[in-house]
């Protein structure tokens, strides 16, 4: 959407209006074309009962769209075209509008709306996508029956899906039919030319369902492990949430264009290929399980956001923050939970925890917005989820499953907000959330001190907790005390409440090392006390994986940052001792792994890119001073050639093998890595060695760029990690950069592409940050606010922080984003994020 001249405004949550008129039915009718198509619309409206205006007008929203006519009962209205929509004028209380407007999805770049991927037609319709396929109530609130006929010519495009049931069916024209009630951001509409894997579900009921997966021809044998994730995802949430599936089909369709993971729209997913497409030669570990994972997702939204779905895109979170609670768990159950943790907690930290301390910073549930693409955040989704994750550590698994039956026995069918999410928690199970919902109001990270006091007459720990920020968070402590010999003394969960908060334990029978925060039990950052001595005896007594890895990041961070105040041999001797005698191979990797760069930034006043590079690998070298040839031997133990797996243990293994190979890269064992490079079994393995190979200057190089092209070079999935894996290698230059963008399988429309050649290169910290590096990015970005403004507006986020680096740098930055606000036809999306970074 591009702007006129007046700034864009915002919207804000406290405006809601129910909406004068709901709509019945909505029969659509498509006509795909080539250089156009033709919609056509009959919608049945009906005043609202429960809005008691005598407003007979209507404002139905309407973008890009040229009307070809409108009826009302057989006669033209009274209305007026304007600019994001169409008005219409005494109305009566009940009636059929009849729309036909022509669209443009051969040309649209968006990727919102009716859109092309690699030929065929999809659709894309939340958050406001609706708005550009016909004029309608494009809001979450109004729901309707929606029946779909599709026309296209049958040998281009011999799939014709939609919503709901396949009621009727000639060639080149079909109907289909869903019987549930839906808001349009859940409609969509698919046509193409696609090889399919169909399978079925019988659910819990005994009701069988069609699976049905939808690929370009090319992918049919790499769909395997989508269906079978597909399945434990039915699977897992009746046995789990006792939630079964509704409709007799549920149709996947993935394409290569997409400015998202994947969509829920009800019965007919459309998905990011690469969250569908994995086979061990060309996918990894973590895509394996990312796979799972946002398959499972797209399939819990089912209950938690179809079927029970928001009033307004303010309560997003109502939604997203619960099902990726829900998929967390699906991903806890059926692999290692203790790594999911780590893995979530660090992403949250290095990602959420930044932009709750930037410029775009919002509530759980924001108070107002400009772009609604831009609020799909990670503190919506992941804050989000922590925030349904504490209710669930207040009211334990069996509270809060009757939380949600009676959430769906009030609400299944409606749109409703997070207000009566949280009522139906509290109502339940009679505890009071009160208190708790400035985690849905306030935005920030919450800072928090603990302190203590031992009194060995008594036997007891006074403990002061302190909320340092300006707003009181209600949440569970949960902790473990250990003696200084490491043996647990005790455990249990603290309900902190105040902003200043004492407690008293008893029955310390000696002086405690305390472990605070076990689980990461709330999205806090907490200072405590601890001493480098005592985290490293945490390191080596605790149970609970994440505190034993959050020590040891904490020990690492001081270590980088601070290295004159860490005596690293301490830590170093009990680091061997963790090595060789934790059978858990994915957490050794993860505790041997350091903190991210990303990370880092966060932790300094003044981010000094290079500083920070040189601090982290000067660690990098005194660990491999001290572990090279530990590093090689646990190297050498894990090598194997059985066939893959992705058990929790073989996933370990990869992981601490690969670990340890980056390491060995980086003090010259190169043979090795190319070895591993030539024989690997699977994509983890080749592509960490890939990796390695191109971090640093080296006779391998070349050949292993050809050998990795010529092999993979159909291979969509493959060929992102292969530009990724050249965008953040250290020794890639702007110029460099450059040039991939000329490389025939470049594509500048194809946002998983461009987010691995650019957005990879914004990671890539000493290359990117200077001005040849801003101001290639920055015309990259003029060029997406014509093309792809969402995309465009998650890229240019990488400027938020610019007021946190050295001068020189801060001074560029700024005057690139001067340079953007100064663009005429700035897009909302990207003028939201522009302006916020720029006010001071
Ligand atoms: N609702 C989708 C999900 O989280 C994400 C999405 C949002 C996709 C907007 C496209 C556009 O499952
Ligand atoms: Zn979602």
């Amino acid at each position: 959407m591009v702007i006129s001249a007046i700034a864009p405004q915002p919207i804000y949550r406290k405006d809601y209006q129910p909406s004068a008129y709901l709509i019945h039915t909505t029969e659509l009718s498509f006509d795909l074309r080539e250089n156009e198509t033709i919609v056509s619309s009959k919608i049945h409206f009906y005043k609202n009962p429960k809005c008691l205006t005598n407003d007979n007008t209507l404002f139905l929203n309407g973008i890009d769209l040229e009307l070809i006519s409108i009826v009302i009962e057989g006669d033209q209205p009274n209305y007026e075209l304007q600019d994001e929509g169409l008005q219409l004028y005494q109305l009566n209380d009940e009636f059929v509008l009849e729309l036909v407007n022509r669209i443009h999805p051969e040309v649209n770049t968006s990727l919102n709306g009716l859109y092309q991927s690699s030929g065929n037609f999809c659709t894309q319709c939340e958050a406001h996508g609706f708005r550009q396929i016909t004029y309608y109530l494009d809001r979450p609130d109004v729901l309707s029956v929606f029946t779909t006929h599709i026309i296209a010519d049958k040998d281009k495009y011999p799939v014709l899906l939609s919503n709901g049931n396949l009621t009727k069916t000639s060639a080149g024209k079909v109907t289909w039919h869903d019987p549930t009630s839906k808001p349009c951001y859940l409609f969509a509409l698919v046509a193409g030319d696609f090889a399919v894997l169909e399978d079925s579900y019988t659910t819990i009921s005994g009701r069988e369902v069609a699976l049905k997966i939808y690929v370009e021809h090319h992918n049919i044998n790499k769909t395997g492990f989508a269906m079978d994730s597909l399945k434990r995802s039915f699977a897992w949430d009746e046995s789990r949430f006792n939630l079964e599936y509704d409709l007799d089909i549920y149709m996947i369709v993935a394409v290569d264009d997409f400015n998202m993971g994947a969509m829920e729209n009800k019965g007919l997913n459309i998905f990011n290929s690469t969250f569908v497409l994995a086979d061990p030669k060309t996918a990894t570990d973590k895509d394996f399980i990312n796979v799972e994972a946002v398959i499972g997702h797209e399939y819990f939204h089912n209950w938690t956001g179809n079927r029970v779905t928001c009033q307004d895109w303010f309560q997003l979170s109502l939604k997203e923050g619960l099902t990726v609670f829900r998929d967390q768990e699906f991903t806890s159950d059926l692999h290692a939970r203790s790594i999911k943790r780590i893995e979530d907690v660090n992403a949250l930290r290095t990602f959420q925890f930044a932009e709750d301390a930037g410029p775009m910073k919002h509530p759980v549930r924001p108070e107002s917005y400009i772009e609604m693409n831009n609020f799909y955040t990670l503190t919506v989704y992941e804050k989000g989820a922590e925030v349904i994750r504490m209710i669930h550590s207040f009211l334990g698994e069996a509270g809060f499953q009757k939380g949600m039956k009676l959430y769906f026995e009030r609400h299944d069918g409606d749109a409703v907000t997070i207000d009566d999410f949280v009522a139906s928690m509290s109502d339940a199970n009679d505890f009071d959330f009160k208190p708790f919902m400035t985690w849905y109001s306030c935005s920030g990270t919450p800072s928090v001190s603990i302190s203590s006091n031992y009194n060995e007459k008594e036997q007891s720990l006074q403990v002061v907790v302190k909320q340092l920020g300006e707003h009181c968070y209600f949440w569970p402590l949960n902790y473990a005390l250990f003696s200084e010999q490491g043996k647990k003394i005790k455990q249990g969960m603290l309900t902190v409440d105040q902003k200043q908060q004492e407690f008293v334990l008893t029955g310390v029978t000696s002086k405690p090392i305390a472990s605070w925060l076990r689980e990461f039990s709330a999205p806090i950052k907490l200072v405590t006390e601890l001493t480098v001595v005592q985290k490293i005896v945490l390191v080596g007594c605790e149970e609970d994986a994440f505190s034993i890895w959050d020590n040891a990041q904490q020990i690492w961070l001081s270590m980088i940052l601070t290295p004159d105040k860490v005596n690293e041999m301490n830590f170093f001797n009990a680091l061997e001792k963790f090595i060789n005698t934790t059978t858990d191979k994915s957490l050794v990797s993860k505790v041997l792994t350091l903190p991210s760069e990303r990370l880092l930034h966060q932790q300094v006043k003044v981010i000094d890119v290079f500083k920070i590079q040189q601090q982290r690998e000067a660690v990098i070298q005194k660990i491999l001073n001290r572990f090279e040839s530990l590093l090689l031997a646990t190297y050498q133990s894990l090598i194997n050639t059985d066939v893959y797996e992705l058990t929790p243990e073989a996933v370990g293994n990869r992981s601490l093998k690969n670990t340890c190979l980056y390491y060995l890269s980086q003090a010259g064992h190169l043979q090795l890595v190319n070895e591993q490079f030539n024989q690997a079994n699977c994509m983890t393995d080749q592509i960490a060695a890939f990796n390695a190979l191109l971090s640093c200057k080296n006779s391998y190089q070349a050949q292993a760029k050809e050998v990795f092209y010529q092999t993979y070079k159909d291979d969509v999935q493959v060929m992102d990690k292969f530009f990724a894996a050249q965008s953040t290698a250290k020794l890639t230059t702007v110029e460099d950069i450059e040039r991939l963008m000329t490389h025939e399988l470049f594509s500048f429309n194809t946002p998983n592409r461009l987010r691995s050649v650019v957005g990879g290169f914004t990671q890539n910290y000493i290359n990117f940050h200077h001005q040849a590096g801003y101001e290639f990015f920055t015309d990259i970005i003029l060029k997406l606010n014509k093309s792809n403004p969402q995309i465009g507006a998650r890229l240019v986020s990488v400027y938020n922080h610019w007021r946190r680096f050295t001068p020189e740098l801060k001074a560029l930055q700024k005057q690139q984003l001067e340079r953007i606000m100064q663009t005429k036809d700035l897009s909302s999306d990207i003028f939201e994020i522009v302006q916020a970074a720029l006010k001071p």
